[in-house]
This record gives C-alpha cells, structure tokens and sequence, in this order.
C-alpha cells in the first residue's frame, strides 16, 4: 500500500533531498511537487527541483505557489544555501512547471485522493495558508500534514527565536496551526541539531558510495556545509528529508508528545517563534511534536536511498 503526498518545498539544499525521498522510496506515492518562496530565489528553486528530478531519472508535476509571503517581503537563505544547489547547472530545455496554481493544485488533489493525501510542507507555509483561505474545509480533507519548522523549547537558526520557515511567513503558519489539520512537527532544535545532522565522517561515506544521487547530494549539501560549520553545527543538517522520512517510515520516531504550538505575529524581537506548550499549560494541543528518532536508521535510509543506481538523461555543468 503506497502513501499519497505533496511535497510544498522551498527547493534547496535538503529539499532537494527530500525529493529525493518522494522520489524514490517504494512506500511513496508522490503526486506532485508544490513551489513556495523561502531559501533562495524562486526561479532558482524551480530550477533546484527540476535537477533533482533529472538525477532521479524520475518527475511528477510541479505546480508554482507563491513568490512571497502572505504580508511581508521575502526573506533570504541565500547566505546559508548559496544556490541551493552548489552551483550546479544544466539544459532545462523542455522542463516547465505546471500551468495551474500550486495552491488550486493542493485543494484539488486533495479533494480527488478522498481523504487519503498527506502533505509534507517543508518551506514556509504561505502556499498551505492560502488553500486554508480558499476552502476552509482543507484541513479536513488532508489525512497528515507533517511541518518541518519552528523549534522546541530551543534555539531558532535565523533569529534566537525563529526557525527559518516559520519566520519568512508567521502569519501562514498561525493560520495553519489554526486551522485543524492533524499536524506532526520536525522541529529544528532540538531535534535535528542532535539527530538530523550529518558529520564529515557520514558525508565521506556518502561521497565514497559514488552515484549520481550521491554526487549531487555532495554538491546541493556544499555551500550549507561551509555555513554550518562557520555557525558551530558540525555537519549538513536534515531537516526537510528527515520530515518525508517520518511520513514514510513512522517507525523512525521514537519519542514524540502533544502540543499547543501557537505562532508570534506581533512582535519582530520574536516574529516567527513557534510556542510549544506542553500539557501543564492546560492549552488545547493541536500538534504532535517529534521528540525523539531512529537517527542511525534515518542515517541508514537516506544512504541506501542514494546507492541506488539511477541514469540522470541530462548532464550537469557546474555554473560559471
Ligand atoms: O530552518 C530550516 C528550514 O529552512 C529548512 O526547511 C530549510 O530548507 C529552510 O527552508
Ligand atoms: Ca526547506
């Protein structure tokens, strides 16, 4: 029995990794892949994922989202991901996105799998608010939507508090935690500061295995590795990836809890920051957080994901 799912990413780095996941693990029904502005240029995202699916041998249909976020300006992670895809580059001649809009898209697919589709959003969660805006009834209609964002009790990465996805469009992400979805949430700290980054020593062991997903997961990796280590985190981190994983592979999660998770609007000290509260604050939970992970069988899966052997039909350049 295979899983139904989108993928909304904001196409860099581990999202591309997590495509990969989409792509090519058995359980994984991937209908489609939805563009949300977030790490780096939009039209370089969409080239970052059309890459992804030429190293896979393998695509489905994208569908474009929003180029900003619901009220405020775009936010930059091009500090952090470079590209997004270190540089990489190569003849998109014959690759275009779907005509439709990511967010009719969404409604639409989820209307027609029944019930039955998953979401996992790995970017910030504009395109997600908007089909919340459209059908009010869209909660309903996913099965899971798993959330890479915000952090747990613990340090932000683009501010002291925020995460990234969640500061680019607080308001979005108010609006989905609001909104009645069952939500699972991969947070960033702690849980992939201790559990989802991959060290120099794992990353020599993916460069030695030496097919063309592994090589393009050195180069995507590349540029977000030289910030990680300036920033004190030792190694690639996998968030995005890890977020599909735990869709697919429920049994990687270890240990997680219930929480009221409610987002900062107001204030730009705190724009973004993601409150988890806990049983004892007598809030309604409204979201399971991850607490806990299988990191050497997460580690495991996404190494036997790119062993395998696949024949990219166009050759990358390295851009310059
Ligand atoms: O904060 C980490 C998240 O922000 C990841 O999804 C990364 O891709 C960026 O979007
Ligand atoms: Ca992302």
């Amino acid at each position: 029995m295979t899983i139904p799912l989108v993928i909304d990413t904001d196409t860099a780095q581990d999202d591309c990794v997590a495509i990969l996941a989409g792509l090519l693990t058995p359980e994984a029904d991937l209908r489609a892949i939805t563009m949300v502005a977030g790490n780096v240029g939009f039209d370089r995202q969409v080239k970052n994922a059309f890459m992804t699916f030429n190293v896979a041998d393998k695509q489905v249909p994208m569908y474009l989202g929003s180029r900003l976020p619901l009220v405020r300006p775009w936010a930059s992670a091009e500090n952090v991901h470079g590209d997004g895809a270190g540089g990489l580059d190569m003849d998109f001649t014959g690759y275009s996105p779907e005509t439709e809009h990511a967010v009719d898209a969404l409604l639409r697919l989820a209307e027609e799998a029944e019930g039955e589709l998953n979401i996992v959003a790995i970017g910030p969660l504009t395109n997600i608010a908007l089909a919340v805006r459209k059908r009010p009834e869209f909660a309903s209609q996913v099965k899971h939507l798993v959330v890479m964002g915000g952090s747990n009790n613990a340090r932000g990465n683009i501010t002291a508090a925020a995460e990234f996805n969640f500061y680019v469009d607080p308001e979005a992400a108010k609006i989905v935690f609001d909104a009645g979805f069952r939500i699972t949430v991969v947070p960033w700290a702690p849980l992939t500061l201790q559990q989802a980054v991959f060290g120099r020593d794992v990353l020599e062991r993916i460069a030695a295995i030496d097919t063309p997903l592994a090589r393009f997961f050195t180069s995507v990796c590349s540029a977000t590795l030289a910030f990680d280590e300036s920033v004190g985190i030792p190694g690639t981190t996998h968030p995005d990836s890890l977020s599909v994983a735990v869709l697919l592979r429920p049994e990687l999660i270890t240990r997680s809890a219930e929480y009221n998770v409610d987002i900062e609007t107001g204030s730009e000290l705190t724009r973004g920051y993601a409150a988890m509260s806990w049983g004892v604050h007598g809030l309604a939970p409204n979201a399971t957080v991850i607490e806990e992970i299988d990191a050497a069988g997460f580690q495991k899966y996404l190494l036997d994901m790119l062993s395998l052997s696949t024949t990219p039909p166009r050759e990358f350049r390295t851009a310059g």
